[in-house]
């Protein structure tokens, strides 16, 4: 049976819902699942903004089929070709015959190479800033390069200032029953997820997510339709102002995220009694154990504070497996303008603490605090001295600390 959202009086939310799915992409867990957004506009002519992942494809079609009723689909916006939304593409291309595919040169060079496919006369094929007129609407494409793909592009319709968003202001977790964020207690329940998926799938992007919300800057916007999660329509400037400090790196919040990787607890220890510290001189502090906690989430993590401590073992003369796969997971993404302190261990050879260091320098506008904290095996009283220099260190870039 059809499970479709109103979004506007001829704008219907029909996409789908996995909450089976365990691993996004293969590598980024969604225990609250995953939407897969995709709008059908029923002006005089009929327009689906992008498909869905194949795993919730049968609920999808019903979905279009029952919006259209006896309707013909004139044309599919094709906004961004990774399978999550195009695996259905060819098979609305076949249920609707004479729809047209509306999509950039790009797209179609990757439809060739997805689905080897080449009728090329369904194609509609634009550029930055050309339009659709639908009838009542009018559509503007805005190219949208490398957030997070190199095809990606926007879509602003200027007559109700609706903005489809492709990937951005996308938020895991399966949809409940509401579209719409303010619907929920979204600054409470869902930012954590928002962040996450932000920081995960796009964080690397952030000179590309500056380019768009500066492009889109000159529109009036009144409702944002992203390809997952929820419909903004009110509060707007909640999620672009996230995005803006998310894309330029800037940490939201003063406070300290410790992420550790410990074979026996002796580093574990030596992270427990900073953060201890660090609370008692009023500083807000999260801990993650790597080897636990996915890295999704401790990447998330560390675009949300502004100082960054990583404790690891020796292992194998190098970084502990999983604090170096971590790191490596970080830099990768691109994290920027932190503070960031060490410490290593090492029974006979430590080396984690250069090698760490020498990775987090690839990162732009890291402030490295000099001082390595050495430990040989479990802590002593001169090493949990340095800890207490580590936390007082740290303090001070902390105004409120008394
Ligand atoms: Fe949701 Fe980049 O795909």
């Amino acid at each position: 049976m059809h499970c479709i959202k109103k979004i506007t009086d001829d704008l219907i939310w029909v996409g789908a819902n996995d909450r089976r799915l365990a691993m996004f992409e293969g590598v980024y867990s969604v225990p609250d699942g995953v939407s897969y957004n995709s709008y059908l506009l029923t002006d005089k002519k009929t327009v689906l903004f992008d498909t869905v992942d194949k795993s919730v494809r049968e609920q999808f079609l019903e979905n279009v089929s029952e919006t259209l009723k006896e309707r013909p689909l004139d044309y599919l916006v094709i906004q961004h070709m990774e399978p999550d939304h195009s695996a259905s593409v060819l098979e609305i291309m076949a249920l609707y015959p004479d729809m047209r595919v509306v999509c950039n040169a790009k797209t179609l060079q990757f439809i060739k190479q997805f689905y080897n496919f080449y009728d090329e006369s369904r194609f509609m094929i634009v550029k930055e800033n050309d339009t659709l007129d639908t009838g009542r609407h009018l559509l503007r494409f805005i190219m949208a390069p490398m957030v997070h793909w190199p095809e990606v592009m926007v879509t602003y319709d200027s007559v109700d200032k609706i903005l489809f968003s492709s990937d951005a202001f996308g938020c895991f977790g399966a949809l409940n029953g509401a579209i719409f964020a303010d619907e929920v207690d979204f600054n409470k329940d869902y930012i954590d997820e928002a962040r996450r998926y932000y920081t995960n799938i796009v964080g690397k992007y952030g000179t590309q997510v500056g380019a768009l919300l500066k492009k889109v800057s000159t529109a009036q916007i009144e409702i944002i339709c992203p390809l997952h999660g929820f419909v903004w329509r009110k509060n707007l400037n909640d999620i672009v102002l996230k995005y803006s400090q998310w894309s330029e790196y800037q940490p939201e919040e003063p406070g300290v995220m410790i992420a550790y990787a410990s074979v026996y607890g002796h580093t574990e220890n030596a992270a427990e009694i900073l953060a201890s510290m660090l609370w008692d001189r009023g500083i807000k502090t999260v801990m993650f154990d790597v080897s636990v906690t996915p890295a999704s989430k401790i990447v998330s993590a560390a675009f949300r504070w502004s100082h960054l401590v990583f404790a690891s073992t020796t292992y194998n003369a190098g970084i502990f497996v999983t604090m170096e796969a971590f790191i490596s997971d970080l830099v990768a993404h691109n994290i920027q303008n932190r503070t960031v302190a060490l410490i290593e261990n090492g029974s006979w050879a430590p080396t984690s603490g250069k090698l760490m260091r020498a990775q987090l320098e690839k990162c732009k506008n890291i402030r490295l605090i000099d001082e390595t904290i050495n430990i040989r095996s479990g802590l002593n009283p001169e090493q949990r001295s340095a800890l207490k220099s580590m936390a007082e260190m740290i303090a001070s870039d902390f105004p409120f600390v008394s």
